[in-house]
Formats: structure tokens, sequence, C-alpha cells
């Protein structure tokens, strides 16, 4: 543990050092938090915190900037799933005190943790980062700032905007109560047939709430006929020019004890691992046996437009694939993904730059999906349009390369490189192996400039990380994700560790000891050096900006109400379905989540940005605030790469080629698109329910 601490220490460091660095770089078009001036900027209620001056304390005045850490991720959190935040605060009117000095603080409310921010003035001061759920924010006139903690006056104070939610007083229970009649009529508008969902551990729910239910037709594949049983997945390993086969087609899967009916690429699960040297060319005869169309879409491949996998294919399709950029991709269809990716279609492509050295003893390829099981099938699917279109389809069985209990047995001292993909319709994960110490080396299209210790991984769906991980002591490392929920009648947030699997290193120690390379944070120059044709856009303004939001229309009246409540705060992640009632029942029929370039006007589909190629682009994504129901979205664009640049303003200092970023709630973050392959592409979210309610839209290349 001391190691972690250690870990957590130099990360502080580097946040700061990155952060204080952003702040002098003068950047043209860059947005800060509590910059009122910036119409689409960050939140301003989400990322700032307004001070007010104790009773007695006049013409002093100030607020404090939650920024984001810089770090290979959008969204900083702990392991344990806490938020991190890096207060920075801009004071003014302070008056002079002789021989003392002022120092900030952030207590919990129940005051039961403080901690010491360090010394402020006027002006702009970065502070030590906070990972509070909930906290006050204090400044105290000191007379000496080693203090440990406040003795002299408060001068200001301010509440973190996570201590706004809290129980709703009795009129808003007697409301849910109440209005239960009006949601069971709901519930008869409602199509027959839906099964009831299981309720997540930790989560109340009011009974016009249980009432009600999704507006569309249960769908789930046949039972009867006989199939099939799947198989694990093998791997693929087509030489330059080869062909390959895949078939989509219905099996049987047994899960925990229990049988279902699911789809397939070739019987398996996920799908085959196609392992192919970067620069090959292959082909894919593609065979549709399932009942619907369906296609199938090489996500952060840069191929050729037209075998792109968004046309529904209804028997058979050949797809040409190239591929020119090394790194962890994936496929899976462009139809209906809330039910088709769900059921089973996904699987990874691994691109090896030939010739490269792997600094590890083994590697994994690890495919993460959530799968929400019912007694005794699986929940259905809407047919007409998807269930769960405010949040998105959260699971309660987690799968890693299609099963549960993942396990793995490695010798003392191993350093396994492991390739994640989330494949999940809508869950954010946040992964750490506890007791093992863990780099971050590549995220979807290649390697970072430098490698970076990490305490957890954030994998938003579609999104790809490689990690280094060093088992080096004997014993079971568990594999996690440890989020916090937020019960939002309660307003409480809550611990939520869910166990994927366990890594067991034996007494015997690795005959290849890679311990002093896994030591050292080394530097991709490959990475480096393609990034210099860049360098000089980052500081541009932004050419193009799309705002996040959604609209909603014929709601029950409990959903409207209750969501009301919600919107007092929302998390810069929604980790978990804890509404799962009222977001089971909304439809696409009912919620519409959209894209809108406010330069036009335009939204979703409507929307045709054109660019040129070889013109690199940038695009500012503005995660809407005021929306009624505000959260993360992982965007993705097609048949391109990007930089992420900044997230809220601060900028990034470790880049990466990535091709899907989470876009936190109420956030900004900028990228730069890599404009160098012509055609006709989509920018979407890949949250499979958002993309099925019309959070979509395309953009041309030529
Ligand atoms: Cu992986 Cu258009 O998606
Ligand atoms: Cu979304």
């Amino acid at each position: 543990m001391v190691g972690s601490r250690r870990i957590a220490k130099a990360l502080e460091a580097l946040a700061l050092l990155a952060l204080t660095a952003g702040i002098s770089q003068a950047q043209s078009g860059a947005v800060r938090p509590c910059d009122p001036a910036t119409p689409l900027g960050p939140s301003h209620d989400l990322y700032c915190i307004e001070l007010v001056p104790a009773p007695g304390v006049a013409g002093v005045s100030g607020r404090v900037e939650l920024a984001i850490p810089p770090g290979p991720f959008t969204v900083a959190v702990t392991a344990d799933g806490h938020s991190r935040c890096i207060p920075v605060a801009f004071l003014t009117g302070l008056p002079a005190t002789k021989g003392g000095t002022y120092v900030a603080w952030a207590a919990t409310p129940q005051m039961d943790s403080l901690i010491r921010l360090g010394e402020v003035k006027n002006g702009r001061v970065t502070l030590r980062p906070i990972d509070f759920d909930k906290f006050n924010f204090l400044i105290s006139s000191e007379r000496s700032a080693r203090v440990r903690e406040p003795h002299g006056r408060i001068v200001l104070r301010g509440q973190s905007p996570s201590t706004r939610p809290f129980p709703p007083d009795l009129l808003e229970f007697s409301l849910g109560a109440a209005r239960s009649g009006d949601a069971m009529d709901h519930g008869e508008h409602g199509k027959s047939g839906w099964p009831m969902v299981p309720s997540p551990r930790g989560v109340t729910m009011l009974p016009s709430e249980m009432a009600l239910r999704p507006e569309v037709t249960p769908f789930l594949p046949p039972m009867d006929e006989p199939l099939p049983k799947a198989d694990s997945h093998e791997v693929l390993r087509p030489e330059d020019g080869e062909i390959i086969d895949l078939d989509a087609e219905l099996v049987r899967r047994t899960i925990n004890g229990q049988t279902y009916t699911m789809y397939s690429y070739n019987g398996q699960y996920p799908g085959p691992l196609i392992e192919v040297s970067r620069g090959s060319e292959i082909m894919v005869r593609f065979t549709n046996h399932l009942a619907d169309a369906t296609s199938i879409h090489w996500h952060g491949i840069r191929l050729e437009n037209a075998f792109d996998g968004v046309d529904e294919v209804s028997d058979a399709f050949t797809y040409m694939l190239r591929f020119p950029d090394a790194g962890i991709f994936w496929y899976h269809p462009h139809i209906r993904e809330d039910i088709q990716q769900a059921l089973g279609l996904y699987g990874n492509i691994l691109v090896r730059q030939p010739g490269a050295k792997i600094p590890a003893n083994r590697e994994q390829i690890l495919m993460l999906q959530d799968l929400l099981v019912g007694d005794p099938d699986l929940i259905p699917f809407g047919r007409e349009s998807p269930t769960h279109a405010l949040m998105g389809r959260f699971g309660n069985v987690f799968l890693v390369n299609g099963q549960p209990g993942y396990r793995l047995s490695v010798r003392r001292g191993e350093v396994v490189r492991f390739y994640l993909t989330n494949a999940s319709s809508a869950r954010t994960l946040n992964l750490s192996f506890p007791g093992a110490r863990m780099k971050v080396v590549a995220t979807d299209a290649g390697p970072f400039e430098r490698e970076a210790w990490v305490e957890s991984v954030v994998l938003a769906p579609a999104e790809r990380y490689v990690l280094d991980v060093r088992f080096d002591r004997a014993g079971a490392v568990p594999l996690v994700n440890q989020v916090r929920g937020l019960d939002h009648l309660f307003g409480r947030f809550f611990p939520l560790v869910d166990t994927l699997g366990v890594v067991t290193a034996s007494r015997d120690p690795v005959r290849r000891d890679l311990g002093a390379r896994f030591a050292t944070l080394r530097r991709n120059r490959a990475t480096t050096r393609t990034l210099e044709p860049y360098r000089r856009f980052v500081d541009k303004a932004p050419d193009q900006t799309l705002v996040l939001t959604l609209q909603t229309h014929g709601l029950p009246f409990v959903t409207e109400r209750l969501m009301q409540l919600d919107s007092i705060y929302f998390a810069p992640v929604e980790w978990a379905g804890t509404m799962p009632m009222m977001n089971w029942a909304s439809t696409g029929e009912q919620v519409r989540w959209v894209l809108k370039d406010p330069a036009t006007g335009l939204e979703n589909m409507d929307i045709a940005w054109h660019f040129h190629r070889g013109d690199p682009v940038k695009i500012r994504l503005v995660n809407e605030r005021r929306a009624f129901h505000g959260m993360q979205h992982p965007i993705h664009l097609h048949g391109q790469r990007f930089l992420v640049l900044a997230v809220n303003g601060v900028p990034n200092a470790d880049l990466a080629w990535k091709d899907t970023v989470l876009v936190p709630a109420g956030g900004v973050v900028d990228i730069l698109l890599d404009t160098a392959n012509p055609g006709n592409w989509m920018l979407h979210c890949h949250i499979a329910e958002h993309l099925s309610a019309g959070m979509m839209m395309q953009f041309t290349v030529n």
C-alpha cells in the first residue's frame, strides 16, 4: 500500500506541474470553468464554487475552479471511485495580515475529515487535489502557514456542487406515492409481456417508479429451436491478402448456470480475435444468418469508406480491410447495437507493428461487457425502439471475454500486458488490480508519448487502453470495478465494487524478470514523431463546436418530476444505473439525444460538416449542463484518428491517437481531428441506446 501512496503522490505532483504549465501557456480559444464570459464553456455550476464571505468580513471575494487533473483519461477518479479535482482559487480583497497568512481547507460536510489544501493569497493559487464525495471549502486567517487545522477566523467558504442533492422533503415523497395510480395508467399504455427488472444494490425507489414499463414490444431471440452451444473465441491470423469468414448466427450460451439464446460471430464468444500486421490488407466474407439485418463496423480502423460497415447487410457482404495503424481495435454491428452488440456480436482486432518487442511476460486481450439478466431469461430489448433510452442499459453480470469470473495464473514477478476493450452498451468502468502496480502504455490507436503510472483505468464504452501490470507478490489480486453510486432520492453517494476476475501469482519467480524495465516510464519516440506535423494546430481556435444535449416528450409524469430532483447535480460520470425503473421505461420514442451545431442550429443527421483532407480540424465538444438529464457521452468518429487536446481548458500533456473520447457531464473536450481518410463518415455517441435514440451525425473529408 505504501507503493500506491507513493504513486498517488507522484501523480499529484505531475498533475500540479501540468496544470500550472497549462495555465501559464496562453491558449487561444481556451476555456476556463470559472470564466462566465465563455457561453459554450464548461459548466460553471458543476466545476466552479463561488465563495461567500463569512459574516462581518467585507470586501473579500473569490471563486474556486474545480479543474480535472490532466492524465491519460478525461475523467479523474481514485481507484475506489471518488471524483478527484484540483482546486484553483481566484481571490481578491484579502487584507494584509501582520506576519500572518491565509490557508485553504476542504472538509466533508460532517467534518469528520479535513485536509489542508495550502496557503492562499490574492490572485490565482493552485491547491492540493480533493477527492471527497461532498465537501465544504474554507479559507481561514492563520498566524502561520504551517497550522494543521484551522485555528483562526474563517473568511471565505463555499460548498462543492455535489453537496446539493439532499433527501427531498415529504412533499416530494407523497407526490411519488400518491401519483402511483397515474403511473399505473402509463403502465397500461406500456406493452405487456415485460418482466420486472432486477434492482441494483443501494438504491431507493418509490412505488410510482416501480409501476413503470417501457411502451415498446419486448424482444428476445427465439428460445425454442435447437442451436449449437457457443465456444470461447479462437485467434485468426490472416496474412496479407488472405480471406477470412465471419458468420453472424444464433447460439446457446450458458452463463452462471442459466442458458440463453444469443448472437455470435462464428459461434464464438466474443467473436474471433483477428490478429494482423500493420500495413496488411485482408478480406472478410461476412454472412448474416440472423432474422434481422446487421452489419460489421470496424471500430477505429482507417479503412476505405465503402467498407465502414454502417450499411445494412441482410444476407452477405465482403469487407476489404487495410490496417494503417498498430493498436487494439474492435468490430461490432452498426444496426441496433443496443440489441445486437449486447447479445454478443463483438470481437477484437489486434494490429501488430512488425518487429516490435513487447516488454511483458505475457499478453491478455480482454473484452469487457455487462449483461442485463433477469430470471430466468435475459431482460428483453425494445423491438421498435430501445428501452433504457435515458441513461443506457446497465447490466448486472460482468463478463470478461464473454464469461463471468476471469481467471489468470502467473508466476511471481510477471509483467502482464492487458489490452482492454469496453464492449458494454452504457457502462464506464473504473478498473484496478489492488496491490499490483499498473501503468498505461497505449490507447485506441497507439501508444502515449509517455507511459504513466495510474491507480485505475477509466474505460468508457468503445474505448481501449493497454496496460502493463506487475504481480510482484505471490497470492491473488482481483480485477475490480470500483465506483461511487449516487442514490438520487436520498442524495447520498455509496460504494459499488464488482470483481471481474482474479489473477493468482505463484511462489516461483518468473524466469525472465522484466522488473527493471517495468519500473521506468518510457517515452515512445514513434508517437512523438507522428505528432510533430500536428503541434502547430494545438493552440488554434476551434473550427467546429458540437453541443451534446437531449429532448424528451411524453415521459410519464413521475419520471418528469423525479428527474428534476436529479438535475440539481450531475456527477461527471454516471457510473451505475441508479434510477433503474425510470431509465428502463424510457424509450427512443420519448427520448431524443441530440448533437447540435450551434453555428447552424442543425441537429443530428441534418449536420453535414465538410473538411479538407489533410487540414487538421479542432472540434470542441460541449456537454450541455442545462439538459434534462446531463451525463457523460463517449463520442466516436469513424474513419479518422484524433488527439485529445484539453479537458475543461486544461491542456493534455501526454498525447496519443484515439478514436473515442469520454466527455464528462457539463464538460468541454477539445480534440484535433486528423482528416487523412477521405469519405463520408459518422460521428456519434457510443452509448448504444443514445445512438439508437438519435445521437449521430455525419461529416465528409475530401
Ligand atoms: Cu464502435 Cu460507429 O462505432
Ligand atoms: Cu451518449
